[in-house]
């Protein structure tokens, strides 16, 4: 269990962008900017949970993706602290060949070991893949770390050899995740990892990703849509809207008492399949569809959807402030609302 007493931050991002020219037309002409992360700041802790959470189209994925560098930044810093050093290196002034250093410690886990998996290749090759990638070991080497790295997710390294369609979808699941292991990351991030698996084994790789990542010292980006998920497995939760954090503060806090009305309404709406909260639910309307990132409102973002809107609110964007033990929220009338959770 991560323990906040000692923490030590591994990732500090500082007003992050992300933006994606976006181009329509036969002629493929360039008619504007989709910003799918505008201006994101956030820490985390070594060892902790953070889920990214928000509507489908809120940036969540891009968020992450930037974070490991896949994209490369439009803008910000993505400043990390390699584990057992002192250094603090800004990923996002990186160029791709100096990126290639901190690549194996930062590592993803996809979401469907359905099509993520190459049906060609024996599972030995595709675990071992980002040490061939990476230069971190070939031969006996890899074929080493493979089963040891199989041993803990939970397969049997016998059965290496084997092709992914003679195993479950749980089981391709693990070797997803002993694929983005295997490195020995730092830092993983897992988009929706479990969504495509069905309620039992989902229940499964949740704790086989919270042993793991005791024992291997790792620190998870969460991205889920399932709330019941992020309950159990955040340590704190971030909500995104329209690419920006809206709200950011420990899970539980979030589940008792949201700051903002974004997070109010997104955890009233989806329901927590809790023998305890079932019927005792306060739904609040979420109306209307998540705003355009290409052509975001004015002022607050979440102003067209939100019930406790001002004239302020169209006007001037709100700032991401700090609330004291350890909060931060985006929204005009944080101070004034009294929202309700949903615990
Ligand atoms: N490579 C890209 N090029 C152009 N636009 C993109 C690209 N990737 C994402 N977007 C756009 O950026 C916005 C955010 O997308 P993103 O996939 O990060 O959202 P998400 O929160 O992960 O959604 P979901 O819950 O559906 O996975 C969307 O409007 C999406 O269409
Ligand atoms: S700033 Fe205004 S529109 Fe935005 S969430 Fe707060 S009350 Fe709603
Ligand atoms: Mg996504």
């Amino acid at each position: 269990m991560f323990d906040d007493s000692k923490t030590k931050t591994v990732l500090q991002v500082e007003d992050l962008k992300m933006h994606f020219p976006l181009i329509k037309g036969l002629m493929r002409r360039r008619v504007g900017t989709v910003k799918a992360v505008d201006g994101v700041s956030m820490t985390v802790q070594q060892g902790e949970t953070v889920a990214l959470v928000g509507e489908s189209g809120c940036g969540k994925s891009t968020l992450g993706r930037t974070i490991l560098r896949a994209y490369e930044p439009t803008a910000g810093h993505i400043h990390y602290n390699p584990r057992g050093s002192d250094n603090v290196v800004d990923l996002a002034g990186l160029n791709n060949n100096e990126m290639q250093k901190y690549r194996p410690d930062l590592r993803m886990i996809f979401q469907d070991p359905f099509t993520s998996l190459n049906p060609r290749l024996p599972v030995v090759d595709i675990i071992s893949e980002p040490l061939r990638a990476n230069k971190i070991a070939e031969g006996v080497e890899a074929k080493d770390r493979v089963a040891d790295i199989m041993r803990k997710v939970g397969l049997r390294p016998e059965y290496m050899e084997r092709y992914p369609h003679a195993f479950s979808g749980g089981e391709r699941q693990r070797i997803v995740i002993a694929r983005a292991l295997v490195t020995n990351p730092h830092i993983v991030v897992a988009d929706e990892a479990v969504s495509a698996l069905d309620v039992s084994v989902r229940a499964q790789t949740l704790n086989l990703l919270q042993d793991l990542q005791d024992e291997l010292d790792l620190t998870y980006l969460f991205v889920s849509h399932d709330l019941s998920v992020v309950e159990h497995i955040a340590d704190r939760i971030a909500v995104m809207y329209v690419g920006r954090l809206v709200e950011f503060a420990r899970a539980e806090d979030l589940f008792r008492r949201p700051l903002h009305p974004y997070t109010e309404a997104l955890f009233s709406a989806i329901p927590i399949p809790h023998p305890k909260l079932r019927g005792k639910q306060h739904r609040v309307q979420l109306p209307g569809d998540v705003a355009d990132p290409a052509n975001p409102p004015s002022g607050c973002p979440f102003h067209p959807r939100c019930a406790y809107a001002r004239d302020i609110c169209k006007k001037e964007v709100p700032e991401l402030a700090e609330t004291g033990s350890g909060r931060t929220v985006s929204c005009h009338r944080a101070d004034e609302l009294a929202l309700k959770g949903v615990l």
